[in-house]
């Protein structure tokens, strides 16, 4: 696929990996360490292609719900996953980020993820984004209250509040909005996730399962990117030829 025509900015809902785990009879838990392999792979793959960005959705603000060993569990492998990752990722030239509350997350994770975010701050690969506690809602509430004050101590008014203010307010500001947002295991729905960044982002539900997502799942929806027409709200350019032509 020739470049200009690869998504810039690749957004991921990794879901399924307990019903994964629940079709082999397996405790959840191995869903999620499955899972765990496939990030490693896809984000390989991402840096490989040349994608610019890979936002990864791996821990909702909602998913604190669950029960209590899922929730311990899912943090542990956080942990190990930073452990051994980052060094990977620093080693080949990748940017790491988080997006969400970083202060919900236990101290020895937090610290993991400043000093990742310290160490590979000057590189200038992929840059992976992990949302972690992260709610859209939460983020788009946070960017009015920063904008609020600026209000309030009179450093703007009101009248020039516009788009580019909200998308610098909010934890993606600099980043491009995602071009190609995929979603695994066949749900049809969003779940909290990058609300306002979604705008105008292709969306690809694909059936499979996230710890059965691959590489080559990953090429196929790029290859279905790819074909679709993104128009903003202009009228398809061919057909707008032939009605003032034909
Ligand atoms: C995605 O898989 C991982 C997280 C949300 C942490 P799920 O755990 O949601 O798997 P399903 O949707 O129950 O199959
Ligand atoms: C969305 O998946 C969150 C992540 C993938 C981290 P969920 O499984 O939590 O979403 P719902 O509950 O099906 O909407
Ligand atoms: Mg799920």
């Amino acid at each position: 696929m020739p470049k200009e025509r690869l998504p810039r900015h690749i957004a991921i809902i990794m879901d399924g990996n307990g019903r994964w785990a629940n079709e082999r009879h397996l405790p959840r838990h191995e869903g999620h360490r499955q899972g765990v392999e496939r990030s490693r792979e896809i984000m390989r793959a991402c840096a490989d292609l040349g994608i610019q960005f890979l936002t990864l959705y791996a821990f909702s603000k909602e998913n604190w719900s669950r029960a209590k060993d899922e929730v311990s569990f899912l943090m542990k492998l956080l942990s190990n996953y930073l452990d051994v990752e980052l060094r990977e990722i620093h080693k080949t030239n990748i940017r790491f980020r988080m997006i969400g509350r970083l202060n919900d997350l236990p101290v020895d994770i937090q610290k993991k993820i400043r000093k990742g975010f310290e160490q590979t701050k000057e590189n200038t690969g992929l840059t992976l984004l992990l949302a972690l506690s992260y709610s859209s809602r939460e983020e788009i509430v946070d960017a009015v209250k920063t904008i609020a004050t600026e209000v309030k101590r009179g450093i703007i008014s009101s009248d020039e509040i516009n788009e580019k203010m909200v998308s610098d307010s909010l934890s993606t500001s600099g980043i491009p909005d995602p071009d190609l947002l995929i979603r695994t295991s066949g749900e049809f729905r969003l779940s909290n996730f990058l609300l306002w960044q979604l705008s105008y982002t292709e969306i690809c539900i694909l059936d499979k399962y996230w710890p059965d997502f691959t590489r080559n799942d990953l090429l196929q929806a790029i290859e279905i990117y790819g074909n679709r027409d993104r128009r903003f709200g202009r009228a398809n350019e061919l057909v707008a030829k032939v009605e003032t032509h034909g």
